[in-house]
């Protein structure tokens, strides 16, 4: 049998309120995610760094990753997966911009597959 997710989307934000190249924090419940405006798309995962649970949201960003904070583990923004410092992930939610708005489909983070 093929079963499609079924993502339920939260907006979150206009596409507007995230300068291109830069991360915001988004509160769900107790849970906390980074939602990163790369310049032509936006991306989601935990912020909370593999290591020791670095704000992410606060990183530096890369091509395609953010750098966290603390002491610069470079984590996929992608897949959520570390890509150097050490081995871990988060993660990575999916991401869709309507008409001006920014949702991501909280619970239905997808873990990396190598991790
Ligand atoms: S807490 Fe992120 S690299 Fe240490």
């Amino acid at each position: 049998m093929n079963k499609t997710p079924a993502y339920k989307w939260y907006r979150v934000c206009g596409t507007r309120e995230i300068p291109a190249k830069e991360g915001r924090r988004v509160q769900f419940g107790d849970h906390q995610i980074a939602l990163f405006h790369l310049g032509n798309e936006f991306c989601a995962i935990d912020n909370a760094c593999p290591h020791k649970q670095g704000p992410l949201a606060d990183g530096i960003l890369g091509e395609g990753s953010v750098f966290c904070p603390l002491h610069g583990w470079k984590i996929d923004l992608k897949t959520g997966c570390a890509l150097s410092g050490g081995l871990g992930q988060v993660k990575a939610y999916p991401v869709r911009v309507v008409e001006g708005d920014v949702y991501v489909a909280f619970g239905e983070g997808r873990l990396c597959a190598n991790a």
